[in-house]
């Protein structure tokens, strides 16, 4: 295998990823923008990140919190504008940090140009026919097109009211109902969306982040699902279905690894496809489609040896033989944070996990979940191939599960009828400094309150800023900087071979090149094998390596 220096960077890359909403306001609205990540693009140096990853960015009614795009080649005002994203992609750049975008091709928002056309012209014609819009069933079209249910709740189809005001077609959405399904049967969608990757890799931008990269071909003539299928669906399928996995998607992300290809720099795509299992992950990352896949079954493992082993081998084994990288990831702005799912130690269900499918949140031991979620991360970064960071992860945080009910923004609490709290409470505004009133260093407002900002922040959300974590050697944020420190040198890391060592049931332990291991304990303390500690997620003195704690080695 080439070293680390002669393979493409997206081997390897660590990457960060930027919830742009919550990360940094510069302009004291209470929402995050390009000023703010610009203004912590030397936090991210020094952290030693590869990569950032930007959740979408461009001009949205933020139904679905930019997931909801109205323009795919401009920038949303809130957040700055075109040359502020130059200039970020510049710096960033300069600091040696790669940038990711994100993209959302399964759907816009219902505000983008294309669907007001498409809404205002008649069934059947060519404004139409770039959204998924079907006559409805029955003697009046009044029963949708077909049983799909919509992945944040309720039926996946709506209904329109026709130029003549009587109600007409339906239009597919399968997400909010702001955000109707494009027709990737349509070639113009196609176009449209291979000039939108040419736009921004002519910007400069690394990659792209695919949204949905699973759903956007649907089964010719839009079968029902089965009975048994018909509640609403988890992002993560099992099994295809007719709005998922469908074989067609392979054929765009083949054109598109040609476009990719086509500019220097190893431009790479990351596919978000809540696939299962491995080998049908596999699928996306043959050598002539995209480079990186979220690993989705790693993603809602629970804290147990023998799943994440299990989740580990097979993933492993699946993109071998495509010949490609693995892409690790504990965390993301969909699900559950990993301190309190490690903490809960319940199955979060397979897929998408939010808030309400956790169980009793009173036998919540948050200090057990940041000891596990610090062993993880020594586990993530040692495992071959890159990994994934979401904000906040690198500062232990955890969920914040008592956002009141009228501050909650996620569609799916209104969506599932207020059943479904959904993901607010992994997204809430980072705390840089312990000052409450500028909401903890988030926004340049030094009068925004901790309920100022977009999404309300809890009291003790200072507890774990960044001031209060900095210089402080046993603090997580410390341990991810030692730990991105010694991978950055390591070249046993990254990508390459790994080799499984037996040091008991309830223990993950593996070789690296350079008789470097990683190992972690999830049972009770046991002598450790000889050699010298690196690192380790809990201080602890003699050879005894304590529970849920994981440690770098070098062995002898
Ligand atoms: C996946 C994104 O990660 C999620 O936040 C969004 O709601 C859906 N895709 C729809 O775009």
């Amino acid at each position: 295998m080439a070293t680390r220096s002669a393979r493409p960077w997206w081997r390897d890359a660590v990457t960060y990823q930027i919830y742009i909403r919550s990360f940094a306001d510069s302009n004291g609205d209470g929402k995050g923008d390009i000023g703010g990540i610009r203004s912590r693009l030397e936090y991210l140096k020094k952290l030693g990140v590869d990569a950032i990853w930007i959740t979408p960015w461009y001009p949205s009614p933020q139904k679905d919190h930019g997931y909801d795009v109205a323009d795919y080649m401009n920038i949303e005002p809130d957040y700055g504008s075109l040359d502020d994203a130059e200039l970020m992609i510049k710096e960033a750049h300069q600091q040696g940090i790669r940038v990711i975008i994100d993209l959302v091709p399964n759907h816009s928002s219902d505000q983008h140009s294309w669907f007001k056309e498409a809404i205002n012209s008649a069934p059947g014609s060519r404004e139409r026919d770039r959204y998924i819009f079907r006559d409805g069933k029955g003697e009046h079209g009044e029963i949708p097109p077909n049983n799909w249910q919509a992945i944040f709740g309720g039926s996946a189809w709506q209904r329109v009211i026709e130029n003549d005001g009587k109600p007409g077609q339906w239009y597919l959405h399968l997400f909010a109902v702001e955000q109707p399904d494009f027709n990737w049967d349509n070639p113009e969608v196609n176009e449209y969306f291979e000039k939108t990757l040419r736009f921004w890799l002519d910007k400069g931008v690394d990659g792209f982040r695919i949204d949905v990269a699973h759903g956007m071909v649907k089964a010719p003539g839009l079968p029902d699902v089965l009975e048994k299928d018909s509640a609403t669906p988890e992002m993560l399928a099992a099994q295809q279905m007719p709005f998922w996995d469908q074989e067609g998607v392979h054929e765009i992300y083949r054109k598109w690894r040609k476009i990719l290809d086509s500019y220097p720099g190893n431009r790479m795509a990351v596919a978000e496809a809540w696939v299962s299992p491995a080998s049908r992950i596999a699928l996306y990352l043959r050598p002539d489609e995209l480079a990186n896949s979220f690993n989705f079954d790693f993603l809602t493992s629970l804290w147990d040896v023998h799943e994440l082993k299990r989740n580990i081998d097979l993933s492993l084994k699946a993109i071998k033989e495509v010949g490609a990288p693995a892409s690790w990831v504990f965390n993301n702005h969909d699900v559950v944070r990993s301190v309190d799912r490690f903490a809960l130690g319940l199955q979060p269900g397979r897929g998408e996990t939010t808030f309400d499918r956790h169980g009793d949140v009173t036998k919540l031991d948050l200090e057990l979940g940041i000891r596990r979620a610090r062993a993880g991360a020594l586990l993530m970064l040692a495992l071959p191939g890159g990994a994934y960071i979401y904000q906040g992860e690198e500062l232990g945080l955890p969920e914040v599960r008592d956002i009141p009910e009228d501050r909650l923004e996620d569609p799916r609490w209104l969506m599932s009828n207020r059943t479904d709290k959904g993901r607010d409470g992994c997204r809430v505004p980072i705390p840089w400094n312990n000052d409450p009133n500028s909401a903890f260093g988030f926004s340049t407002n030094i009068d925004i309150g901790t309920q100022g900002s977009w999404l309300p922040q809890p009291s003790w959300w200072g507890n774990f800023a960044v001031s209060a974590q900095e210089g402080n050697e046993s603090s997580t944020l410390e341990l991810y900087r030692k730990a991105l420190g010694i991978r950055a040198h390591e070249s046993g890391l990254g990508d390459g071979e790994m080799e499984w060592l037996d040091l008991g049931e309830k223990v993950l332990a593996f070789k690296r090149a350079g008789n470097f291991a990683c190992i972690i304990n999830f049972g009770d303390p046991f002598t450790l094998p000889a050699g010298e500690v690196l690192l380790s997620s809990v201080e602890f003195s003699g050879d005894q390596l304590p529970s849920d704690c994981g440690v770098w080695m070098r062995l002898k």
